[in-house]
This record gives structure tokens, sequence and C-alpha cells, in this order.
């Protein structure tokens, strides 16, 4: 990690993320860790006060998760992303780097490619939602000034990657003597871009970028998933027979494909490594981190496996029947609203009538005369029921305060409230 900058890394930690994979820089001093949500206001907040620049990474990522439940992708990607560009702008944050993906343009037709300013087509939920995230990011640009850049990135591999991605999860196999599941055909189409490439690329976009605009960063290389998957065993020698052709993703995208001039020519960014180079590091890395391996695939990772790959026909099924909803439809659909702010019974009574009570309502200190009656007269309306929910409350013990000494309306309502209360 370079000394000039410092680095903290917000992170929820799902199953994705993983500490293990930061052990290098956990005692780095310009490194700092924080476990939180991107949902959380609060926490984003505290932790992105003092910070320059934001690189927005977090995401709900897995298509096929998508697939299955569509809601953690809205909360994380869309309204998370919202969150951060709320208190990027609150705190006047200088450049804000928005990770998208190549997914966003849909399937690409044969001998076409994506530049930055084609159709957003998305064809899954997890796309969708990194879609959405990208329009939320373009009106900070441009109604509300925020120095914000997005990038969209093809698939990227190399160390550390959580095995439920396409190459991961076939080098694992294939070095553990598994089958090799390959969706349909196999015949999806995906540009394959090195991470420290994508990396490069990114602070590129930071150093040089133009605010506001989209930079796309591809690899050079399009490779069916089934030519990668055959390529892969040869290069750990295993046998082809390990491929296993599984039910495919229900609305999977044949082929992606990127036009990555505008990176190249306005920030001299290319890819460096090769696909040959990069998947022989790659598979050298996997089996050198069997420890780390064998961690990220125990626990939630095997009921993951089971149910995308070994159960997958049943699975897959319950979704894509025709006709059937998701069981818990509304509460897979609506994330649980965050608890209003209320005030109870009892902060009526210490608010008008406590021993600190302000001479008169807070709130009725900002407003004129005629809104304070109106103010008055709703609170007094609301006298019968609060008295019955406070009396209904085991904690609550009625004590008379201090008497109403002035007749404003506000005591003339404090002394209301007593009377009946202690009736
Ligand atoms: N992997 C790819 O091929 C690829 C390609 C293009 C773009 N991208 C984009 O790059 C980014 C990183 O992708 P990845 O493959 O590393 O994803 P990943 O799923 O492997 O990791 C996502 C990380 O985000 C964290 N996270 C998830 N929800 C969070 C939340 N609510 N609050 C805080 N942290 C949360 C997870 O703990 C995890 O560490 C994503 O925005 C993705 O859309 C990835």
């Amino acid at each position: 990690m370079s000394q000039d900058y410092s680095v903290v890394n917000f992170d929820k930690l799902t199953c994705a993320g993983n500490l293990a994979s930061l052990d290098s820089v956990a005692s780095n001093p310009h490194y700092t860790f924080i476990k939180s949500d991107i949902c959380d206001p609060v926490a984003v907040e505290m932790t992105m006060a003092g910070c320059q620049t934001v690189v927005h990474f977090a995401a709900e990522s897995h298509v096929d998760r998508s697939i299955y439940d569509p809601a953690p992708m809205i909360e994380t990607n869309a309204t998370g992303t919202f969150v951060l560009l709320q208190i990027a702008r609150k705190l006047n944050i200088e450049k804000f780097a928005h990770l998208s993906t190549d997914e966003v343009y849909g399937d690409m037709e044969p001998g076409t490619f994506a530049g930055e300013y084609s159709l957003p087509q998305p064809s899954s939920p997890y796309s969708a939602s990194k879609a959405s995230s990208d329009l939320i990011v373009r009106p900070y640009v441009r109604t509300f000034g925020l120095p914000a850049i997005i990038t969209r990135a093809s698939n990227n591999y190399g160390p550390f990657q959580f095995p439920e991605k396409f190459l991961p999860l076939t080098i694992a196999s294939a070095l553990d003597d598994k089958p090799l599941p390959i969706y349909g055909d196999g015949k999806q189409e995906r540009n394959w871009l090195h991470v420290q490439d994508h990396c490069r690329g990114i602070f590129a976009v930071l150093e040089r970028g133009r605010i506001g605009e989209v930079y796309n960063i591809g690899g050079a290389d399009v490779v069916e998933n089934l030519t990668m998957a055959r390529r892969l065993l040869r290069a750990t020698g295993k046998p082809q027979s390990l491929i296993s052709h599984v039910a495919d993703r229900p609305g999977h995208d044949r082929r992606y494909a990127l036009n990555c001039e505008k990176i190249q020519r306005e920030l001299g960014w290319k890819p460096t490594i090769s696909l040959d180079d990069g998947l022989r590091q790659t598979i050298e890395w996997h089996r050198s981190y069997t420890k780390w391996l064998t961690e990220v695939r125990g626990g939630h990772y095997r009921t993951y496996y089971q149910k995308y790959y070994e159960n997958r026909g049943s699975s897959l099924h319950a979704i894509t029947e025709s006709g059937r909803k998701p069981t818990s439809y509304l509460a897979q659909a609506i994330p649980q609203p965050r608890k209003a702010t209320t005030y109870s019974p009892r902060t009526i009574v210490l608010f008008l009538c406590g021993k600190n009570a302000p001479r008169k309502p807070q709130a009725a200190r900002t407003i004129r005369h005629r809104q304070r009656r109106l103010l008055h007269r709703s609170l007094g309306d609301q006298i019968p029921a609060a008295i019955t929910r406070l009396r209904r409350n085991p904690r609550f013990v009625f004590q008379q305060r201090r008497s109403h000494e002035s007749g404003s309306p506000a005591c003339q309502l404090g002394a209301r409230f007593h009377a009946e209360l202690a009736q």
C-alpha cells in the first residue's frame, strides 16, 4: 500500500467478504477496517468524515443469488449507493468512483460492442440493481455537483475471489476432481479482466478521469465459458470428463462485449496481464491458498453450493415454474421500515410539564402564533388517547410535577393533561 494514501475499508462482511483476504495489510498504519453496512447512514457518515475520496465497491454481486432473492440486491446496490451519495454530498467528498459492470448493457448481439452511452438493458435483478445505482449517481453529478465518475468493468478474475463466481468455482472444482458446472450449452461469451488491471483502471479514473463520465474497463480476451472450462482443465492437468452441463440460468445473457477505446484514448489505460499469465498465476494461487479456500467454502458456502449446483434442477424449477410467486413476496421485496422516531406518551408528559420543560413547547418556539394554536389544539385532541396508552404501560408512574403558573397555551395544555391524568 502506498504511503501516499490512507485507506478506510468499510465492509459488511457478507458471505462474499472475508477479512482473511486482507491479512497482508491488516497491521499497516495506513489501513483501517470498519465492519458496517452502506445502508446505515450514521455509520457511513462517521466513517466517511475526514475522507477525501470514496471508491464504491460494496455490492451484492452474484447473479444467481439475485434471481433467488432479489431484495438484498436492490437494498444494497440501489439504496446503499443512494446513502453513500447523500453522505458524500453532505461531506463535500472530492472524488467519488462508483464501480459498475458490463452486465448493465445486457446481452450484446454478435459483432456489437457496448460503448459508454449504449442503452442499459439489464437482464437480471443484479444487473438491474447496478444499472439503477448508475442512474442514481448521474443526478448527483448534474444536479448537486458531486464529483462522481462511473466505471463499468468486465468479468474479473484473480486471487482471493469468492468461489461462487465462474472462474474460481471452476478452478477449485477442477483441483478437487469435482464436476465443473457449466450452465446450458456453455457458449456464453465473457470478457476476462485480471483484478490488478481493473484496480489500475480505477486508479487511472480517480487520478485523470473526467467528472460525470462513464469509463468501460475491459480485458483483451473474450472467451466462451465452455472453452474457458476446457482450458482450465488442461492447465490443471485434469480430465475433460469433469465438465458437467447443468440447467441454464433463467434470462442468462449470451454475450458481454465492451468497447474500451475511451479509457485507452483519454487515460492511457490498457490491460497488461495476458489471459495465459493471469490464469497461470490464479491457478498457482489456488494451489497455495488451500487454507483460505477451505475456510470460505465451509458453512454458508456449502449450503449455497448444494442449492445452486447440486440441487439446481429442483431449486430453479421452484422459481421459474409458471405463475409461481416468491413465497414471502412482501418480506423479500420491501425492506423493513426503519423505526420511526415517535414521542411516547411519557415523552409528552415530560416535554410539556417536566422539571426542565421549556416555558413553551420546543416546536412552538419557531412557529407563528396561529400555527402554535393549531399545534396546541391538535396536541389537545391527542390527550385522551395518550392517557389511555400511558395507563396501559406497566412502567408508567404518575407524579404531579410542578404547577402551571402562566396562562400560556402550552401551560394550559399541560394543566389539562395533568388534570385528566390525575382523575
Ligand atoms: N467481480 C466482477 O467480475 C465484477 C465486474 C465488474 C464490476 N464489478 C463490481 O465491482 C464491485 C466488487 O465486486 P466483487 O466481485 O468484489 O464483489 P463481491 O461480491 O465478491 O464482494 C462484495 C463486497 O461488498 C461487501 N458488501 C456487500 N454488501 C454490503 C453492504 N450492504 N455494506 C457494506 N459492504 C457490503 C461484501 O462483504 C464484499 O466484501 C461490485 O460493485 C461489482 O458490481 C465486479
